[in-house]
C-alpha cells in the first residue's frame, strides 16, 4: 500500500490507474475477514450517539496499560507522539498548567475549582467544573452566560453553549478507553461514560496493550496495526453521515477532516499516506515545527508535474506555498471571523472551484448548512488578494501554477506592474508595495503559517 504513497502523478493526473485500482482493491478485499472478527470493547458504547467506533481488541482479555508502558521500546514513537496534540487533549489542572503556564481561567474561577481543562494545546480550551459540567457560567456568583470558552490565537474569551447545563459526553474521540456505561468519571454528574486515560494515547489507535507488553511485544504480537483513513476517521468526523459535511456560518465545521476527504480528490489515499500518525502537523503547545513536523510526503511528493510548473510563477517566488491555495483555513474550530475567508483549521478538501459564483457553503431546504464539496476562489485567493474580488481571482484561475513563469528569454526586469499590486499576505503583514511585498513575503508567510503560540 505504501507504493501508492509515493507514486509520482504528472501534471495531468494519474497515468497508472490500473495499478492505482488494484493497490486499491486488493487491500480492501484482504480486510473484509479481518473486519468480522472483530471484538467490541464494551457492548454499553452507543454507535450513533456518537460515531466512534469502540477500538477491536487485539487479543482477548487484553487491558489498557497507558503509553508509558510502550516507551521502554518504542522510545522514539513516544518521544515523536509527545510532539502532537494526542496525548494532551483533556488535562488535569496541574497538566494544563505545566503546558500553558500562562492559561486563565474564566471570571471567578480558580484552579481548585477545575476538574479537567479541555483542549488549550492548539486552539481553544474549554473547562470542567468539579461537578464534571462544563463551565457554561461565570463570574464569581456564577450568573453570567458565557465568556467560558478562551481562544489562544485571539487570547480572547467567547461564548459556548451560554448559560446551559453543559455534560462533557465527549470521551469517545478524546480520551483512550472510552465506555459509554451507567457508571461516569469519578462518579461526577456532569460527565457521560469513563475511560481509561485522559488522551488520546497509542491504545486508542492500537487497542489495549497489556497482552503485547506481557509477550515482549513483536510485530503481530497482540497489538493492531491499522493504518485505514476510517481509523483517523472515527474521531476526525462529525455526525453519522459520510456524505455531508457539516457548516456553520460560512465555515466549515472543525473536527471533519475525514469527511472532507471522502470528498475529496484524496479518497483512495489514507490520511497516514501524507501523515506520519505519530507527529502532528499543527503548530501547538508541544509543536513548533507545525506541518514540517509531521507531513512525511508533502503535494510535490505526488504531484511533481504541477511542482514543475508552479516553480519559477511569481507567487512561488514570493513564497505562495501549495496549501496556501489548496488548504486554506476553511474550518472554523476557536475563531473564524478575525479575517474575512479565514478560520483557524485547514481544510483537507484541496480542489478548487474555480467558477466566481460557486460559494463553500450552502444550506438545504430546512435550513442545515453543510460544505460544498470544494473550495471556492474567496478561501482560495482572497484572504491575500484582499481587495479583489471571486470575479477577479476566476480570471486567473485557470493557469494560476504558471502565472508569471518566464517562458523565453527573460526581459529586462521592470517593476511596472500593469494590474496593481495585489494587497498581499494574510492578517495584514506586508505593506501595500509590491516590492516590499516580494522582498518580506517568504518571511511572512513562513509567518503566518508558524503563527500560532
Ligand atoms: C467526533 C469526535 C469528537 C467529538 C464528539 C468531540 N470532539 Fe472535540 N475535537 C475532536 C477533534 C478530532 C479535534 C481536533 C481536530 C479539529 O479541531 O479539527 C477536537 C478539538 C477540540 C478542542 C480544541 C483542542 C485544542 O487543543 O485546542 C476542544 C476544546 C474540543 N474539541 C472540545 C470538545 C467538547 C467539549 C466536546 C463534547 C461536548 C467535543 N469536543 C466533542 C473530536 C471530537
Ligand atoms: C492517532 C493514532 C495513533 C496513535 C495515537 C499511535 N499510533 Fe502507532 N501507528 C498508527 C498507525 C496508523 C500506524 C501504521 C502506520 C503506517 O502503516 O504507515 C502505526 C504504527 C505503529 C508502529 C509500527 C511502526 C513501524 O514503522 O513498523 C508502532 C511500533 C507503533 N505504531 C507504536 C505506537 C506507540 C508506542 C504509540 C504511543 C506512544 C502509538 N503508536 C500511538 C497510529 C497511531
Ligand atoms: C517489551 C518491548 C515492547 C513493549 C513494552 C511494547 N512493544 Fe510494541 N513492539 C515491540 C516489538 C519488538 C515490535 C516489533 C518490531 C517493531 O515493529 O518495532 C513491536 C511492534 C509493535 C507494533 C507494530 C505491530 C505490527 O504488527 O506491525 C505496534 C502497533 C506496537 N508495537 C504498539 C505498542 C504499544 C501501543 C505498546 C504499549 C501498550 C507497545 N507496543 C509496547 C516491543 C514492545
Ligand atoms: C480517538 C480519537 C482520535 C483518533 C483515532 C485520531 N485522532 Fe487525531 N485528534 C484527535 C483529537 C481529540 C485531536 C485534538 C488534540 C488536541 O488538540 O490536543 C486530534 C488532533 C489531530 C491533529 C492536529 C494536532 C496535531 O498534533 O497536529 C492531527 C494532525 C491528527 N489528529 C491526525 C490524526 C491522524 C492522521 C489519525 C489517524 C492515524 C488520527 N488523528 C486519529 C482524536 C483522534
Ligand atoms: C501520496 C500522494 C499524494 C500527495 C502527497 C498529494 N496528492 Fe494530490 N492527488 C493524489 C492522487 C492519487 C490524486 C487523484 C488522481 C488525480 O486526479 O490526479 C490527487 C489529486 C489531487 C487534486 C485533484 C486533481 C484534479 O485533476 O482535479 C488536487 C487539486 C490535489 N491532488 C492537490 C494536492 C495538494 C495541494 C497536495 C498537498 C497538500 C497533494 N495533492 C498531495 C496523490 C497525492
Ligand atoms: C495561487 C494558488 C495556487 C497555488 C499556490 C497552487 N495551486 Fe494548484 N490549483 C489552483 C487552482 C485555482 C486550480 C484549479 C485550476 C483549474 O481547475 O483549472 C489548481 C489546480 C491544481 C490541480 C489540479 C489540476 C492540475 O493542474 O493538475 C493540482 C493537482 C494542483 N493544483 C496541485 C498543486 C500543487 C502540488 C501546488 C504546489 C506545487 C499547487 N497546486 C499550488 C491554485 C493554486
Ligand atoms: C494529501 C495529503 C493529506 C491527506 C491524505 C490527509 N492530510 Fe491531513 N494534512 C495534510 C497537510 C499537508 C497538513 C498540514 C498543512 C500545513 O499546515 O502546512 C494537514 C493537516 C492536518 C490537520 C491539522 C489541521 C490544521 O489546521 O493544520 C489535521 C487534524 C489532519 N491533517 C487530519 C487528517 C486526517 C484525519 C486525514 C484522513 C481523513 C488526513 N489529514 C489526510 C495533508 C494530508
Ligand atoms: C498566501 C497569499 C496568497 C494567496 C493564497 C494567493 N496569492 Fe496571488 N499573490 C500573492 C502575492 C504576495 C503576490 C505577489 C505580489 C506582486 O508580485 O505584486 C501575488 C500575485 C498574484 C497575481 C499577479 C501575478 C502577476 O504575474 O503579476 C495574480 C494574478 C494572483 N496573485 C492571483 C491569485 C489567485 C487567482 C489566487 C487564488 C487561486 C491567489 N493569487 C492566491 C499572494 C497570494
Amino acid at each position: 500500500m505504501r507504493v501508492v504513497s509515493y507514486q509520482k502523478i504528472g501534471g495531468n493526473g494519474v497515468k497508472n490507474w490500473k495499478f492505482l485500482l488494484a493497490v486499491l482493491i486488493l487491500p480492501a478485499l484482504l480486510v473484509l475477514p479481518v473486519q468480522a472478527a472483530e471484538v467490541v470493547v464494551s457492548e454499553n458504547y452507543v454507535i450513533g450517539f456518537y460515531p466512534t467506533k469502540p477500538v477491536a481488541l487485539p487479543a482477548p482479555n487484553a487491558t489498557y496499560v497507558g503509553s508509558d508502558a510502550c516507551k521502554t521500546c518504542h522510545s522514539k514513537i513516544y518521544e515523536d507522539f509527545k510532539t502532537s496534540g494526542h496525548p494532551y487533549k483533556i488535562m488535569t489542572p496541574s497538566e494544563a498548567r505545566a503546558l500553558r503556564p500562562n492559561l486563565p481561567l474564566p471570571e471567578g474561577y480558580a484552579w481548585d475549582d477545575i476538574t479537567y481543562v479541555i483542549g488549550s494545546w492548539g486552539w481553544k480550551a474549554r473547562f470542567m467544573g468539579k461537578d464534571g459540567y462544563i463551565i457554561t457560567k461565570v463570574g464569581a456568583n456564577r450568573d453570567k452566560n458565557g465568556s467560558n470558552q478562551y481562544n489562544l490565537e485571539t487570547g480572547k474569551w467567547s461564548d459556548y453553549s451560554p448559560g446551559a447545563k453543559k455534560v462533557y459526553d465527549c470521551t469517545g474521540c478524546h480520551n483512550t478507553g472510552s465506555k459509554y456505561g451507567n457508571k461516569t468519571q469519578g462518579n461526577l454528574p456532569g460527565i457521560k461514560g469513563t475511560w481509561e486515560f485522559n488522551g488520546v494515547e497509542c491504545e486508542a489507535c492500537h487497542g489495549p496493550g497489556s497482552e503485547h507488553v506481557a509477550k515482549g511485544g513483536g510485530k503481530g504480537v497482540a497489538i493492531n496495526r491499522d493504518d485505514s483513513a476510517l481509523l483517523c476517521g472515527n474521531c476526525h468526523r462529525r455526525g453519522t453521515d459520510d456524505t455531508k459535511i457539516p457548516a456553520s456560518g460560512g465555515f466549515i465545521q472543525h473536527h471533519e477532516q475525514y469527511l472532507e476527504f471522502l470528498a475529496s480528490p484524496h479518497k483512495n489515499l489514507k490520511c497516514v499516506a501524507c501523515h506520519d500518525p505519530h507527529k502532528g502537523t499543527f503548530k501547538g503547545a508541544t509543536n513548533p515545527k507545525g506541518a514540517e513536523n509531521g507531513i512525511k510526503a508533502g503535494c510535490e511528493t505526488c504531484h511533481s508535474g504541477v511542482k514543475a510548473d508552479f516553480t519559477g510563477s511569481k507567487m512561488q517566488k514570493v513564497g505562495v506555498k501549495c496549501v496556501d491555495c489548496h488548504m486554506p483555513e476553511a474550518t472554523k474550530s476557536a475563531v473564524g471571523d478575525i479575517k474575512k475567508f479565514d478560520g483557524d483549521v485547514r481544510t483537507h478538501l484541496f480542489k478548487i472551484n474555480k467558477d466566481a459564483k460557486a460559494t463553500l457553503t450552502y444550506k438545504d431546504e430546512k435550513g442545515a448548512e453543510y460544505a460544498s464539496g470544494y473550495i471556492t476562489l474567496d478561501f482560495a485567493c482572497l484572504k491575500c488578494h484582499g481587495d479583489k474580488d471571486k470575479a477577479w481571482a476566476a480570471q486567473y484561475a485557470a493557469g494560476v501554477h504558471k502565472l508569471g513563469v518566464v517562458v523565453e528569454t527573460p526581459k529586462p526586469t521592470t517593476p511596472a506592474p500593469t494590474t496593481p499590486a495585489p494587497t498581499p499576505a494574510p492578517k495584514g503583514i506586508c505593506g501595500p508595495s509590491a516590492i516590499l511585498a516580494m522582498a518580506v513575503l517568504p518571511v511572512a508567510i513562513y509567518g503566518v503559517v508558524r503563527r500560532r503560540k
